[in-house]
């Protein structure tokens, strides 16, 4: 007897011979180092126990059906030639992938996919490149391919790029290809390199509260962060000509251009600069087991994503305010691109209870709606199960 997935995948593609594939990749919460990977810096993230999972069939042709149980619709393309940028929109992280894997010479036939998941949707927890991830696995293993993480990622990140039309950096696709259970990810967007650092600790849990809304103008506003990044590193570079990227600047030379700079351009350089230098901050805070240390990051953290990155919005602000009032968190703060999406906390175990009360009271009051709350540890990266 198959299990109710495999039910499922019968219901929408008929019985089949053939191996069932089952690939799945994890959402994402970013402990700190917020809008630096665009800018070479340093990221943090940990993979979360959420994930997008493909239950798959290879095909003998180059056709590939996907059946979305969120969307509840079936997408149909094929991989013989470049793959159709087409609706539905959601199949286009998937037709991203499969383009980019193509191209590589790593796709020859399809796959008949069932797809579920847990992450929560335009969360800002990247359900998009658990998607992404997931679906370059399952297409590789019907095809008898392995791929190096690392390329999958880029692959994914190709995907959202070219396809979703998203300019995103590395960091979402990376940390779900190859997250480590128990740890977080100190990755250097500059060249890939990474720590895995320890974070189990009986007593402290990552605590995220989702405050269900989405802006519009995310992806405007995140390319226009970008430019004024780039204009930040073309006034250094005429007095520095070393700095490549904001990576490269600290606070003293971006001073020496404040009187060149237009001040938004400043604010938004001062915020990647001080960003990167709390993350690796951070990152050694965690291996020495100081949440309280930690805690006043993520607090810095999300003023300066506020007020000098300017991409929070009033309901993270009071998520992130509600928090700072519970006794036994350690810190709080938006997490991932921002204009709605959720908070990231570091929070003592036995303080869940009274946060999530707390927010269920006091978030409806002042946002007119409630948020989704979840704890979750530091998971694994994708994999074939
Ligand atoms: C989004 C992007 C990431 C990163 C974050 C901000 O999640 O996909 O690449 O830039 O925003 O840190």
């Amino acid at each position: 007897m198959n299990n109710p997935l495999e039910q499922e995948f019968e219901r929408h593609f008929g019985k089949s011979s053939g191996p069932f594939i089952h690939s799945r990749a994890p959402g994402r919460v970013n402990l700190i180092g917020e809008h630096t990977d665009y800018n070479d810096g340093f990221v943090f993230p940990i993979a979360i126990d959420r994930f997008t999972a493909l239950l798959a069939k290879a095909r003998p042709d180059r056709k590939v059906r996907l059946f979305s149980s969120t969307q509840n619709e079936l997408a149909e393309f094929s991989v013989a030639d470049v793959v159709a940028k087409d609706a539905p929109k959601w199949s286009l992280y998937a037709k991203g992938v499969a383009e980019a894997l193509r191209q590589r010479g790593l796709v020859k036939f399809g796959i008949d996919a069932l797809i579920t998941t847990t992450v929560p949707i335009g969360g800002g927890l990247s359900s998009s490149a658990s998607f992404e991830v997931a679906t370059g696995l399952a297409l590789l293993a019907a095809n008898g391919k392995t791929l190096d993480k690392v390329e999958l990622a880029l692959a994914a990140q190709w995907a959202e790029h070219n396809y979703a039309g998203m300019p995103c950096g590395i960091m979402d696709q990376f940390i779900s290809a190859l997250g480590e259970k128990d740890h977080a990810m100190l990755l250097d967007c500059r060249d890939l390199s990474r720590r895995q650092v320890p974070m189990k600790d009986e007593h402290m849990r990552i605590f995220i509260a989702n405050t269900n809304v989405k802006h519009e103008l995310v992806q405007g506003e995140y390319q226009a962060r970008r430019n004024q990044c780039e204009r930040a590193v073309a006034l250094l570079k005429k007095k520095f000509p070393a700095v490549k990227a904001l990576r490269d600047a600290d606070i003293s030379m971006l001073e020496a251009c404040r009187m060149d700079m237009d001040p938004t351009v400043f604010r938004r350089g001062r915020h990647v600069i001080s960003e990167n230098a709390r993350t690796l901050k951070f990152a050694e805070a965690m291996a020495a087991g100081d949440w309280a240390a930690c805690g006043q990051l993520m607090y810095q953290s999300h003023e300066s994503l506020r007020d000098d990155y300017g991409v929070s919005c009033p309901e993270l602000n009071v998520l992130v305010e509600i928090a700072a009032t519970v006794p036994g968190v350690y810190g709080a703060r938006m997490t991932g691109g921002g204009f709605g999406g959720s908070i990231v906390a570091m929070v003592r175990r036995e303080a869940i209870e009274g946060l999530t009360a707390e927010i269920d009271k006091r978030y409806p009051e002042r946002c007119g709606k409630q948020a989704s709350m979840f704890a979750t540890i530091a998971g694994a990266g994708a994999e074939l199960l």
